[in-house]
């Protein structure tokens, strides 16, 4: 009997259930075909790596029952946490404050007590880095990429973006309607951290008349002046879509310190510092904000991210099966393919200035304030 451990960490992210599927079905058949070699069973981990920290231990078999139907649901049946790196693992103190200690080779000595034969990491960036540090320690591992962001580089999408850029584009054009009846400026906030894409895609699906990204500081005084020109007499509207990473070409943007325990800092509410800057700015138009949120990480996965990440469970057991590990799954040239997690974590894949989805937003007179 071979053992699979498979987890998820980091945001949740609509595919994440249909990886886990993914995996589970193709290990069953395994189990099914006349030349296999070995039974395989396969597990979770609750909450990313927590559930090998936790005593008891949270490690719980991904039945038929357990797995049935699940590609359909939004979240995680494994839950997720950004809160259990084993390499800067967080213990808050008595005092409030948080210590980040190593705890990988713990981490590695349970693993091994566990007698898993493989180790299925699902998760961004952050995870992946993970991965690449465990897998140094002799942990057979491999990864697969989630993310709403699409910030990964060694793959041509990951599962999630395009659920998430539906979902922003239907509060977009939710928007325009009631920007065009009020003489609106309407300023719609995404997520997308360090990366414009959701912004850039929504911008180019609902037909915004400004998009502003991280890639690309805007400068306040421009913006002004498009947003007036598109007004006579008080009357006009206009569709702005903005970034939770963007920022101006003069000033910095708004994050608050991350919550106890977590690496990192959250974004959001420039959508606010924007309407403000706007007004400071001298625009006479009445201005909203609307703020998306984790709106665009809920619900149903789209069709594409389901196949996406349907494919990504099936690739990532059949790597396993083969013995190769140290590597991430990944799209390339429409192709389920992988790459080494050296690879997969050298470089962040980020909106270029003058590639051609933004030449091609400037083509249909959208702004960038740039
Ligand atoms: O990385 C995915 C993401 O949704 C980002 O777009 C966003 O900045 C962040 O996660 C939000 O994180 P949290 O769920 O911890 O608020």
């Amino acid at each position: 009997m071979k053992k699979i451990l498979v987890l998820t960490g980091g945001g949740d992210c609509p595919g994440l259930n249909a990886v886990i599927r993914g995996i589970a079905k193709r290990a069953r058949k395994e189990n099914l075909s006349p030349s296999r070699k070995d039974d395989w069973e396969v597990f979770g981990s609750i909450e990313a790596f927590n559930g090998v920290f936790s005593e008891p231990q949270e490690i719980i078999k991904l039945t038929n029952k357990l797995t049935a139907g699940i590609h359909v649901k939004g979240g995680t049946i494994l839950k997720t946490t950004n809160k259990s790196n084993p390499i800067k693992y967080p213990v808050i103190q008595p005092d409030g404050s948080t210590k980040f200690i190593d705890r990988s080779d713990e981490l590695v000595k349970k693993l091994k007590e566990l007698n898993f034969d493989a180790v299925i990491n699902i998760g961004g960036d952050g995870s992946q880095k993970i991965s690449k540090i465990l897998f140094g320690k002799g942990v057979p591992i491999i990864g697969v990429p989630k993310t709403i962001d699409n910030d990964l580089s060694a793959t041509d999408m990951t599962f999630g973006f395009q659920t998430a850029v539906q979902i922003a584009t239907d509060s977009f054009d939710k928007l325009v309607t009631t920007a065009e009846s009020h003489h609106r400026v309407m300023i719609m906030e995404v997520m997308g951290r360090d990366a414009g894409w959701i912004a850039l895609h929504t911008a180019i699906a609902g037909g915004a008349e400004i998009c502003l990204i991280p890639e690309i500081p805007y400068d306040i005084n421009k913006l002004v002046r498009w947003v007036e020109a598109r007004y006579k007499n008080g009357r006009g509207f206009a569709n702005i879509v903005i970034a939770e990473g963007a920022k101006p070409k003069a000033g910095s943007i708004t994050s608050s310190a991350g919550e106890k325990g977590s690496e990192h800092v959250r974004l959001g509410g420039v959508a606010y510092q924007l309407s403000k800057q706007l007004k400071d700015a001298g625009c006479q138009a009445e201005i909203r904000e609307t703020v998306i949120g984790h709106v665009q990480r809920g619900g149903i996965p789209t069709a594409f991210d389901r196949v996406l990440a349907s494919l990504f469970g099936v690739k990532a057991f059949e790597l396993a099966l083969e013995n190769k590990f140290g590597c991430m799954v990944s799209l390339k040239n429409n192709t389920i393919t992988s790459v080494s997690l050296e690879e997969a974590t050298k470089n962040s894949n980020s909106v270029k200035k003058d590639g051609p989805l933004v030449l091609a937003a400037k083509g249909l007179g959208i702004s960038f304030g740039d």
